[in-house]
């Protein structure tokens, strides 16, 4: 039987249909769009702040900040995150319960349908904070030769690995976990953002654990290039 509120939800059903199918000519594409309310219903904003000027600070969200995942993430691999999440802090989030004992105590992140992935990933895309490089595509890769100097900076003299997980020369995962793994970061972050987290890490997070490091241009420039040769594809 067609009830007057079931006529209703109908036709608000084809009114979605319609609006759906006009999004692709919207600029900024479909997720720019249909992102913002699958994000409301998700629930991501109970945990990850959208805009700066949230509520919420790094420090009591349940999740990383999301407000630049247009500068930092490549579209590619948030869609895979988003549909079949992988695990990148291992010791959890900063505010989660068992993060100091490296236990964390947050249930597996959740996973969305490809269709809904692709939308969320397309907004995300959007948000970016303005004056970052664009991410570049594919940087020059290291030659062997400095890739073994580099990797002495980054685990000898800088002592990245002591928080920061990466693929070792035998192709196994090696370093500390109280920071974000690399291990992934070729596919996961762009260039762009790398170097300028490296040069400014407070642009991001205000108070981050991370220390800060005085690189110089060149020395910064080849810390990026050998984290973004990081791909789990290379793990044996
Ligand atoms: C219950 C809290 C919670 C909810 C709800 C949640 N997230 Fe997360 N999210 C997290 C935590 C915690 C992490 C960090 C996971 C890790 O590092 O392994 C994370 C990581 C992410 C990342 C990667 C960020 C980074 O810096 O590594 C993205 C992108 C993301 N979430 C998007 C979303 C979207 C989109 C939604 C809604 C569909 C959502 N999240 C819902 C808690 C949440
Ligand atoms: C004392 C631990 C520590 C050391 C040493 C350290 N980091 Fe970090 N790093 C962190 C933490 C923690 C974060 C996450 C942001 C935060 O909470 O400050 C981070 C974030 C990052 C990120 C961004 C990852 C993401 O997904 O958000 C990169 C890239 C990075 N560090 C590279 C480096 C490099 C290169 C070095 C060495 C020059 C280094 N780190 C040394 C703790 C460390």
């Amino acid at each position: 039987m067609i009830t007057p509120k079931s006529t209703t939800r109908g036709l608000a059903g084809t009114a979605k249909i319609l609006l759906l199918a006009l999004v692709p000519c919207l600029a900024g594409g479909p997720g720019a769009w249909a992102g913002p309310a699958l994000i409301k219903e998700k629930g991501c904003d109970a945990c990850h702040r959208f805009s700066p000027r949230d509520a919420a600070t790094p420090e009591s969200a349940r999740g990383p900040d999301l407000f630049y995942a247009g500068n930092k993430f490549r579209e590619k691999w948030l869609v895979e995150f988003l549909h079949k999440p992988a695990v990148v802090r291992k010791a959890g989030y900063i505010t989660d319960p068992g993060f100091l004992e490296g236990k964390p105590e947050a249930p597996p992140h959740v996973a969305a349908p490809l269709d809904e992935a692709k939308t969320l990933a397309g907004y995300l895309t959007t948000l970016k904070l303005p004056g970052i490089e664009e991410p570049a595509g594919d940087i020059d890769p290291l030659s062997k030769g400095n890739r073994a100097k580099v990797k002495i900076l980054f685990e000898r003299n800088y002592g990245c690995s002591a928080c920061h997980e990466t693929i070792n020369l035998a192709g196994k995962i090696h370093g500390g976990v109280s920071g974000p793994s690399l291990v992934d970061a070729g596919n996961r972050l762009t260039a762009g953002w790398v170097s300028r987290w490296l040069k400014d890490p407070k642009l991001f997070l205000e108070k981050g654990r991370m220390p800060a490091f005085k690189l110089d241009d060149e020395t910064a420039a080849q810390l990026v290039k050998y984290i973004l040769s990081m791909k789990k594809e290379n793990l044996k």
